[in-house]
């Protein structure tokens, strides 16, 4: 009935399990311990599905936007998105949805306080999954991405993951920790953890691009057929079983770049809902990062950015 009602259409579907409402402040100087003149302040929603959603929405692809959303903190990112016109279907669970908090000083150096979210009880998990796996019958893309809240195990993206598979259907996962390292042994289609996320995953540090790249072509060794690590301003590599390639971001005069990476999963799902190859949705997706990045806040990118970026973006295949 899913795919009947969308014509044919394929739907990225983004699932949040650990929303927010990001509020970021801007002051002069940052004294801890003072208090602060705000000289602006901007309410956004987030959390990382959320955000991949959005800028598929702004990419011009169909998405739906899946997850937990609690009180009337929930309600802000509820509105939000269907202002934009994101379609969403959040399953209640009690409290209040977290607050992150981020203080932005000077020109632009960030300090964030991230709170750990409302529990999700085992009903809201089983009808929010149940939810997901009858619309992945729509879906080309299934995007798991961000923190766990309390009470949901860490195996949930490892267990979407196996659904998505069955249904055809492809799943990009962005998370960290344990539920990345579980998801991974599911097979997901392609992860794009950061440097930090990268090193917590193998357990060592990644000092250089070529112990980058080392570790994207050794995780892709593990049963992902994509694995990007994305290394902020400097861009990526990316690796699959027989290529890999450097990403080159273009010059962009960084703002904040919370949500570049979510930019960044967001234009390479579209680009391949669209039935684009590889390099195009790194160059879709880098564009998109870039576009964040200049964004202030956590506001992403807009649509006119990413096109005016996407020529910019440099890609080189290795050996
Ligand atoms: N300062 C920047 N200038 C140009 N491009 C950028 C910049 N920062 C990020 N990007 C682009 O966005 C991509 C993703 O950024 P980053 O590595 O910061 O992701 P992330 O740490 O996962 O971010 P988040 O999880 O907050 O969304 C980079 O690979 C790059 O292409
Ligand atoms: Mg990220």
């Amino acid at each position: 009935m899913a795919r009947r009602l969308l014509c044919g259409v394929t739907v990225i579907i983004s699932v949040t399990l650990n929303p927010a409402v990001d509020q970021t402040a801007w002051v002069d100087r940052l004294e801890p311990g003072s208090v602060h003149r705000v000289r602006e302040t901007h309410i956004d929603p987030a959390g990382k599905g959320i955000n991949v959603s959005r800028m598929a929405h702004r990419l011009g692809w169909p998405t739906l936007a899946f997850g937990f959303l609690a009180g009337d903190v929930g309600n802000i990112v509820r509105k939000a998105l269907e202002q934009e016109g994101v379609p969403a279907h959040f399953v209640p669970v009690p409290g209040q949805t977290r607050i992150n908090v981020t203080v932005v000083e000077g020109p632009g150096t960030a300090t964030s306080f991230y709170g750990p979210g409302p529990a999700a009880p085992a009903e809201a998990l089983a009808s929010l999954e149940g939810l997901v796996r009858f619309w992945l019958q729509a879906g080309r893309v299934l995007v798991l991405a961000g923190s766990l809240p309390s009470g949901v195990p860490p195996d949930v993206y490892a267990r979407l993951t196996r659904a998505a598979g069955e249904r055809g259907v492809k799943v990009f996962l962005d998370a960290d920790g344990e539920p990345l390292r579980l998801g991974l042994a599911a097979g997901p289609s392609l992860i794009k953890p950061n440097v930090a996320e990268a090193e917590r995953l193998l357990g060592r540090s990644l000092p250089d691009e070529v112990a980058i790249l080392a570790a994207a072509r050794e995780l892709v060794g593990r049963g992902v057929e994509t694995v990007i690590i994305s290394m902020g301003g400097r861009g990526a590599v990316c690796a699959q079983a027989a290529r890999a390639w450097r990403i080159h971001p273009p010059d962009v005069k960084r703002l904040s770049t919370v949500g570049s990476g979510d930019a960044m999963v967001a234009g390479l799902a579209v680009a391949l809902a669209r039935g684009e190859d590889l390099v195009r949705g790194l160059a879709l997706g880098t564009a998109a990062g870039a576009a964040t990045a200049m964004s202030e806040g956590t506001a992403l990118g807009t649509a006119d950015d990413v096109a005016a970026l996407l020529p910019r973006v440099r890609i080189e295949q290795m050996s």
